[in-house]
């Protein structure tokens, strides 16, 4: 069957057939994970949404479990849409999210645990109060752009506080509404935020993160020492993007360090494909967590061909940069469990236009880290002040085209002769005496297909390669690569459909079509045995 579904994955959570898009209400509750997911029970493409629901102990092995939440009221008989968990005071679980009305209308809806004692949670019971809230016209909300509650939050005056997703006339925005009792609900004044022309907020999240340390917190925590992220998925541009920023809870403003922006300058979680992404705070190892879904590069033929579609990310661990101008992301520690057949490569220059096979891994399901050292930056190219778009930057300059300093790194789900390959790379550039990181993932050779999209991905880092590591670790899982560039600073998911670098013919290389040597100061691959999911 891996023969005819060569895109099934070995260790990223994704259900057995059908469609799933964003991660819903990810917890952690009496010791057990739950991951609720968007979910289309009859068939591979977007409708008649549930949350499904999964359960693990270690983030790594899934148990399905049937859905939580399904239309079953007038009130979601449309759909049950995407929402969040809160665990209020007493370890009790509970759950909004937006359910769609039989006038597609879009309103928001509790649901609680029917039995507290079992720790699958399996069974959840709608309030008796729901829609507990509804759009309005007196309160201006556009009915079709209402929705993805977060996580509450508890506020120094004992009220709960949560946003909403929402649109007025382009601007995007968080609507913020606070209660005393999580049943009845109301908007405040003014969004906790909002910018013109970014359109409708899908999945905003709001959490807090410390200034020195990589721990999480819980939602409600304040204090001096703690900043806040703000994030909201865009659906005109496809992607994520958030500002790190000061929340004072005495008047619910929130001021981000930077201005929210959509376009090459915003941050991002991911500058590859990564979506509808929530996070949530694991008590167990006091740690901020991020789920995130990865569609198909494919079409709705395809994709009802193979019978399933959609990935979730790796979870990954999150935290604020020292620098405290943006997050940090690594893979969830867990992961390192599946990991078998160590490859040490010993320290080693990649001479200039050279390819190095990294033999002895399962190419196609592999956990690659890999460390460079410069030690001259003489041949680095001048970076155009006009180049301020790093995806068409990587575009123009390609894994195969030669430069100065890079580009170097790896080519992934590559066949023996590179016919096929996808490329993460580095590439350095001079700006008057300072060094530039541009990190890419190129997938225009990923695949002698036609029918898929190839997309070149490219981000600036915030990273002085003459200071600090130069780090690239890869997770390889048959059609999904992600990438960490800098240990977290840069963030890359592909998804990619080889024809040849499948099973036995992927191969991993590493790479420099620089003219000035690098030195490959270490690299570690592991092949990844297979987890249970689902
Ligand atoms: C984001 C999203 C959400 C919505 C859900 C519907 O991918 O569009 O805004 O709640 O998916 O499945």
């Amino acid at each position: 069957s891996s023969k005819r579904q060569p895109y099934r994955t070995a260790y990223h959570f994704q259900p057995p057939q059908n469609w799933m898009n964003d991660p819903n209400g990810p917890m952690i509750y009496k010791g057990i994970y739950h991951l609720f997911y968007q979910y289309n029970p009859y068939e591979a493409v977007w409708g008649n949404i549930v949350w499904a629901h999964s359960t693990s102990t270690d983030l790594v092995n899934w148990a399905a479990h049937p859905p939580a939440i399904y239309p079953s009221h007038p009130y979601d008989i449309n759909g049950c849409w995407s929402g969040s968990a809160t665990i209020l005071p007493g370890e009790k679980p509970a759950i909004l999210y937006t359910g769609i009305n039989p006038q597609n209308r879009q309103v928001q809806n509790l649901a609680m645990p029917k039995n507290l004692s079992d720790p699958f949670l399996i069974e959840w019971v709608k309030s008796p109060y729901n829609p507990i809230l509804i759009p309005t016209f007196e309160n201006n909300i556009d009915p079709s752009s209402f929705r993805d509650p977060t996580t509450a939050w508890l506020g120094p005056d004992g009220r709960w506080r949560m946003i909403i997703g929402s649109n007025r006339n382009g601007r995007g925005m968080a609507l913020l509404y606070r209660s005393k009792d999580f049943i009845h609900w109301k908007k405040a004044q003014h969004p906790l935020h909002s910018s013109k022309d970014t359109g409708m907020w899908e999945c905003p999240d709001f959490y807090p993160v410390s200034n020195s340390s990589k721990n999480g917190f819980d939602s409600s925590v304040i204090g001096s020492g703690i900043r806040h992220v703000l994030k909201a998925s865009l659906g005109g541009t496809g992607h994520e993007y958030y500002t790190v920023g000061t929340y004072n809870p005495e008047n619910d403003t929130y001021v981000p360090d930077k201005g929210f922006v959509d376009d090459s300058r915003g941050l991002r979680y991911d500058y590859g494909k990564f979506y509808g992404s929530k996070t949530f705070f694991d008590s167990a190892k006091n740690r901020r967590v991020l789920w995130g879904w990865i569609s198909e590069s494919t079409n709705a033929t395809i994709d009802l061909t193979k019978g399933w579609s959609g990935l979730q990310a790796i979870p990954r661990k999150l935290w604020l940069d020292k620098s405290g101008k943006q997050i940090m992301q690594w893979p969830v520690k867990e992961i390192e469990k599946l990991r078998t057949n160590q490859v040490n490569l010993p320290s080693k220059v990649l001479i200039g236009g050279s390819v190095l096979e990294v033999a002895g891994v399962t190419g196609s399901q592999a956990d690659v880290d890999i460390l460079f050292e410069i030690s001259d930056y003489e041949k680095a190219d001048v970076l155009d002040p006009s180049w301020t778009n790093p995806q068409e930057l990587c575009s123009r300059n390609g894994a195969s085209v030669k430069g100065g300093l890079g580009p170097f790194g790896l080519m992934v789900l590559a066949s023996k002769d590179l016919q096929e390959y996808t490329a993460v790379f580095f590439r350095i550039f001079k700006v008057q005496t300072n060094y530039v990181v541009l990190m890419c993932t190129d997938l225009s050779r990923s695949s002698l297909h036609l029918d898929y999209d190839k997309p070149t991905y490219g981000a600036f880092m915030d990273l002085d390669p003459v200071r600090e590591k130069l780090s690239l670790r890869s997770l390889i899982d048959h059609s999904i690569v992600e990438s960490f560039g800098g240990e977290g600073k840069a963030c890359f998911t592909a998804r990619v459909y080889p024809t040849m670098a499948i099973g036995d013919g992927a191969h991993l290389f590493a790479f420099n079509n620089g003219t000035e040597n690098v030195t490959i100061s270490s690299l570690t691959a592991w092949s990844m045995k297979k987890a249970q999911i689902n």
